[in-house]
């Protein structure tokens, strides 16, 4: 039988989350699964969904996304070249997730994961760092480095919300997209 085309892995898997019955409790709105393209060489991970994501069902399209994909401009790509999720599907009850929710929700993530096989992975805060590496990070003390891992390598950086709420944050943030930025000139020249 001919294997399915990753587009249509990635959109079954979409609606396995859209299905989720426990991805959805204690939650909030539309599921949000993730976006992009399904061959991208970057991933990048935020938390969960917030208002505006749950209310239309797309990643990172509020005030946070919208820093986000300027910085994903800003560094040369297109937002339609790279794959934009979260851990956590729908949004929270409470904002933050809880650590069931990020356990669950990484099985849905590494699915995905499995599927686009990004070769660098950015890592935007301490829930996506855990949901990802399995284990706490602080993120003030390990953002900027470049993890190497088989034939991936993973970037931790600070949430986009958090790095637009205060301006050390944002000038670290920028550094590590600015570190981003080499790493993908040295995969592929443009
Ligand atoms: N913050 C996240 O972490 N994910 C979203 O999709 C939106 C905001």
């Amino acid at each position: 039988m001919k294997k399915a085309t990753r587009e249509t892995q990635l959109r079954k898997i979409s609606e396995e989350i859209e299905a989720c019955v426990q991805c959805r409790e204690g939650k909030l709105g539309r599921a949000v699964a993730g976006e992009g393209s399904a061959y991208a060489e970057i991933a990048f991970i935020g938390e969960a969904p917030g208002k505006e994501e749950a209310k239309v069902g797309r990643p990172f399209i509020g005030r946070s996304g919208k820093f986000l994909r300027s910085m994903i401009r800003e560094i040369g790509l297109e937002e339609k070249e790279v794959f934009i999720t979260s851990p956590v599907k729908y949004l929270p009850r409470r904002g933050t997730p809880t650590r069931a929710d990020i356990t669950h929700g990484r099985g849905h993530l590494f699915q995905q994961l499995a599927v686009v096989d990004p070769k660098i992975i950015v890592l935007m805060g301490k829930i996506a760092s855990r949901a990802v590496l399995d284990r706490e990070v602080s993120v003030s003390q390990e953002h900027g480095e470049i993890i190497k891992e088989g034939d991936k390598a993973y970037l931790i950086t600070f949430h986009p919300a958090a790095a637009m709420r205060f301006p050390k944050i944002r000038k670290e943030f920028t550094d590590d997209f600015r570190k981003l930025k080499g790493l993908l000139t040295k995969k592929k020249p443009r």
